[in-house]
């Protein structure tokens, strides 16, 4: 603590800085950057799977992974090792910096490579008068400092003092023609930054709800569901929308995979904190004691609040037996979606026709979960010529339906198998047989 005579000197010698002190910050720094930089979150099973291990990710997860670079689009963003086009990577090879591409609306607008507006704030974006639409964010678009400067890169380069500095744009023939002819970035092109916000990265990302810049989406099954319906302000934001950002259309079997394959890039030393990741403690100080209208005086300060500090224990380098809890100590899929089982019977109906005194062939049912979790069934029927091979069971089961037509007379027949499983969704579910016995032709040979 700085003694109360050290602030009464007022000479000229107490106002300088020696020079270990001018370095702190610089020394500091540095030290959390070397130390930062040893804590690579490489070990997922995702990096296993592509470093040749065929079976460290599941069935499911692999379905996740084809979504996740297909059908669900999310690699155009989330693109590399770093999973994201803000990679160090791309700024450090200058010509991925800015990009060019193909809006929503159409037309070219020139962007700043990993920053995207995906539609989950409103930011209508600059208008074709020059004026700002009506924006809760600016994001990217905003501008910063006493002298406003522009934080997007392309709008920064575009400045009449600074173009001359701009990168050059790389051609992307294959996303489109319209992008095939190198262009140097000119000061009066369109840009699509506002409202855009930086593509995180998503490593660990089952660890770290709630997601989005303004924390509004809590577990990666909505976050999933929020791209499979293309965005929540992609209308307004259209202006400055990725043109990726559009309906997806993917299953809710889909949905439950690409969460399954994000949860799959979570490094394991991570979630136990294990070496690299272990830590001495942390304090940091939060306040004072009690609230702001009563305070307990510092028996050591007087005049002063007793201090409060908030303490991260320190994890050894094996780690944790039991990892901390999820922020909010949310499922990364709720519950209610995914574990829920939900009965399904096909087909809906059967029909059986034969002749007097023969057998018609048997026919299968098909019993399925189409939610999460186990589903036993039973089944019953309503006629004495109808049966069952099996009458219960645990989906997926197919049991074989027999109809007995011997010493059934001609005619039309009809019965129904219901099947039950209690309490759970879609049950129970009744199939309605339909069988027809018409007479033999004269002459028709009885098969023995
Ligand atoms: C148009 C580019 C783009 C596409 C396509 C895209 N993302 Fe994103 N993603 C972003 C941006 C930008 C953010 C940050 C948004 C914000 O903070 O407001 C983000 C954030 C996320 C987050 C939250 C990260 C965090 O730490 O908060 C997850 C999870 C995510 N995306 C997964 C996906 C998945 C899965 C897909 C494919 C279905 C996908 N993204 C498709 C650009 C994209």
């Amino acid at each position: 603590m700085v003694p109360a005579s050290a602030l009464a000197d007022e000479s000229a010698a107490a106002y300088q800085f020696r020079l270990v002190e001018y370095n702190f910050p610089l020394i500091w720094g540095l030290a959390i950057q070397m130390y930062e930089s040893t804590l690579v979150a490489d070990d997922s099973r995702v990096d296993q799977f592509l470093e040749g291990n065929s079976s460290a990710l599941t069935a499911r997860e692999q379905l996740g992974k084809s979504i996740f670079e297909g059908k669900g689009k999310c690699i155009a963003c989330h693109d590399g090792a770093e999973t994201t086009g803000a990679s160090v990577n791309n700024v450090v090879n200058a010509q991925e910096l800015l990009e060019r591409m193909i809006m929503g609306n159409d037309g070219i607008a020139v962007y700043d490579n990993g920053f995207y507006n995906s539609g989950n704030t409103p930011c209508a974006g600059l208008q074709a008068d020059d004026t700002q639409g009506p924006c809760d964010d600016l994001g990217l678009g905003a501008t910063i400092g006493p002298l406003n400067l522009p934080l997007s890169n392309s709008r920064f380069f575009q400045r009449s003092e600074n173009i001359a500095q701009a990168p050059p744009i790389a051609v992307r023939p294959d996303e489109s023609p319209l992008l095939a002819d190198p262009q140097p970035l000119d000061p009066f092109e369109r840009v699509a930054v506002d409202g855009a916000f930086k593509t995180p990265g998503l490593r660990n990302i089952e660890l770290t709800a709630p997601y989005f810049h303004n924390g509004g989406i809590l577990t990666l099954r909505q976050v999933v569901d929020f791209y499979n319906r293309g965005g929540d302000f992609a209308r307004v934001n259209q202006n400055n929308l990725d043109p990726n950002i559009v309906p997806l259309g993917l299953t809710a079997a889909e949905k439950d995979a690409l969460v399954a394959f994000l949860m799959a890039f979570t490094d394991e030393r991570v979630r136990y904190e294990k070496a690299p990741f272990d830590h001495p403690s942390l304090c940091v100080s939060n306040g004072a004691m009690l609230d702001n209208h009563t305070a307990v005086a510092d028996p050591t300060a007087p005049g002063k609040a007793t201090p409060v500090t908030k303490c991260v224990p320190p994890v050894g380098r094996l780690g944790l037996a039991v990892p901390d809890k999820n922020f909010l100590n949310t499922p990364p899929v709720p519950t209610s979606v995914n574990v829920q089982p939900a009965l399904s019977v096909q087909p809906g109906g059967l029909t059986f026709s034969t002749s007097v005194g023969i057998q018609p062939p048997v026919q299968l049912l098909q019993i399925s979960n189409q939610g999460g979790g186990s589903l036993a069934w039973s089944a019953t029927d309503t006629r004495s010529w109808l049966s069952l091979d099996i009458t219960s069971g645990v989906a997926p089961s197919s049991p074989v339906v027999l109809v007995n037509a011997i010493g059934l007379a001609p005619g039309s027949y009809t019965g129904t198998i219901t099947i039950t499983a209690p309490g759970v969704t879609g049950s129970p579910v009744n199939v309605s047989v339909t069988l027809t016995v018409v007479a033999l032709k004269p002459g028709f040979p009885l098969v023995p």
